[in-house]
């Protein structure tokens, strides 16, 4: 009784409590025409006295608003913001690179949206992304539990103020660390709608890519993963698997063979660039800490002196695709169209690496287990070529969760060719798809656009892929 009078009070404070703000976007720099699909920006508060506010743009279904599936898109980092999921990823705008010079960036169509099959909002969170802001600086403390928290009352405000949308399919997305508080997201959806709190959302399950699970077991796969991408050689993964016991993260220091052995692996893949293996690494970003079993998840993109040399002297690396949102999201005017609030970000940043953040959840294979039994499912994707996370640690979550297999590894395609391998996993009525995305990096739509399209369309349409 107590219980579910505090859970009405909750209600009727969410009600009472929200000083938010939405506009209709209706055209922006940088695209000479009215934008051809629906934009909203806002802001929605969140935190005991709503001191922080969380920005997001929702963009509608291009296809069918009424009957496509709503999802809620988290961007990973932690501190990347959501308008670099939209632009890189799967929004309908993308920078027009081919034109490019450095000055003010064009804006053009991306045709391989994922808003031509589903509505989307991106959220900036946790504070301190993107154009999301604290007027207290406690409101800058963030972890996995402040930022899910955060996020489901973000969602369910969100879900008041655009009540059509209750009636539409719920999908929780995203990839990277957003990979990893997608299924904590959707845990507290679920036992939300459990206690009958409001609204009651339509939770189907939820989609996440390359996804962060639990960083020890995640980096450990890195060794295996250089080894069968021809990175390392048979001897070394021997001398590792011996030495190290197969257990590569934190090595007892007095154990030597097992870090002679690690450093045979780090040397051959020291320079190797992360998130794509085949791609060039960025020689003009600030120096990291480049340790195979460091925490890469995201790229700098320090952009230091690359537009101060020639156009002939500048090798190409996709960071510096970047510049383009710096300067675009940066700009007076485009803040003007967005509705940012005048004061609240002075330096906005793709990506913000100075997070107070504290990765306080460990693993979330316990979060993939529960929400597999309580019925959700599940699409795993993995851009195969990624070292950041690579497919075998998704692999092995999954494998661990010791399901039935209900559709065999096979080849998924595209246009007649095979887009990647997949394989369905079943529990009574709840399934997970992991699928690889062939030759995609870490944010897998990023470099494979139009597989990614095809993937999430068969999937989000209940279809094999
Ligand atoms: C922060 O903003 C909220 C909502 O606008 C307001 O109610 C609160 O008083 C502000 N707090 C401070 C410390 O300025
Ligand atoms: C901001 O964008 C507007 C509109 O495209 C442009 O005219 C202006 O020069 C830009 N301002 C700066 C400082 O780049
Ligand atoms: C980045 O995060 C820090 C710590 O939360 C915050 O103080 C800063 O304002 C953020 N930077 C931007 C550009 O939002
Ligand atoms: C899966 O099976 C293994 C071996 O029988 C067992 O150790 C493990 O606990 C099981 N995992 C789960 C999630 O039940």
């Amino acid at each position: 009784m107590k219980s579910s009078i505090h859970l009405l009070l909750v209600f009727v404070l969410i009600l009472i409590k929200t000083t938010s703000s939405q506009s209709i976007i209706k055209t922006l720099p940088g695209y000479p025409d009215p934008l051809p699909f629906k934009l909203e920006t806002g802001y929605i508060s969140v935190g005991e006295n709503d001191e922080k506010q969380l920005f997001y743009y929702f963009i509608e279904s291009e296809r069918d608003p009424e009957t496509d599936p709503l999802l809620f898109w988290l961007t990973g980092g932690p501190g990347c913001s959501g308008l670099s999921g939209l632009i890189f990823e799967i929004g309908p705008l993308t920078f027009d690179l081919a034109t490019f010079d450095g000055s003010f960036p064009s804006l053009i169509i991306n045709p391989y949206s994922w808003t031509k099959v589903a509505s989307i909002i991106f959220i900036d969170a946790p504070i301190g992304t993107g154009f999301s802001y604290s007027n207290t600086s406690e409101g800058y403390l963030g972890s996995d539990t402040i930022s899910t928290n955060d996020n489901y009352l973000f969602l369910r405000k969100w879900l008041l103020k655009h009540p059509t949308f209750l009636k539409n399919r719920l999908y929780v997305a995203g990839d990277s660390q957003g990979g990893k508080i997608a299924p904590m997201v959707a845990f507290e959806i679920a036992k939300g709608n459990e206690v009958g709190l409001q609204p009651r959302m339509l939770l189907q399950g939820y989609i996440i890519g390359n996804s962060a699970t639990d960083s020890n077991r995640d980096n450990n796969e890195k060794i295996p993963y250089a080894h069968s991408m021809a990175l390392i050689s048979d001897e070394y993964f021997e001398l590792a698997k011996g030495g190290c016991r197969g257990e590569y993260v934190n090595p007892e220091p007095n154990n030597r063979e097992c870090l002679h052995a690690l450093r045979l692996v780090n040397e051959c893949t020291d320079h190797i660039n992360v998130p794509h293996i085949l791609e060039p690494v960025c020689e003009f970003m600030s120096p990291r800490p480049n340790d195979l079993l460091s925490d890469p998840l995201f790229q700098d993109d320090d952009l230091v002196d690359f537009l101060s040399l020639p156009n002939e002297e500048r090798s190409w690396c996709r960071s510096h695709n970047y510049i383009t949102i710096y300067i675009w999201a940066n700009n007076e005017t485009v803040q003007e169209a967005l509705h940012i609030r005048k004061g609240t970000v002075t330096d906005w940043k793709r990506c913000n690496r100075s997070l107070s953040y504290e990765h306080d959840v460990r693993s979330v294979f316990k979060h993939h287990q529960l929400l597999n039994e309580k019925g959700f499912q599940t699409l795993a994707y993995s851009g195969d070529h990624d070292m950041g996370v690579p497919y075998m640690s998704t692999l092995k979550w999954i494998r661990n969760l010791n399901l039935t297999v209900d559709d065999e590894w096979r080849p998924w395609y595209v246009g007649g060719q095979v887009a990647g391998y997949t394989e369905k996993y079943k529990n009574n009525q709840a399934y997970i798809t992991f699928a690889t995305v062939k030759g995609a990096g870490h944010t897998a739509p990023e470099y494979n656009p139009k597989e990614c399209l095809a993937m999430i369309d068969r999937w989000l349409s209940l279809f094999p892929l």
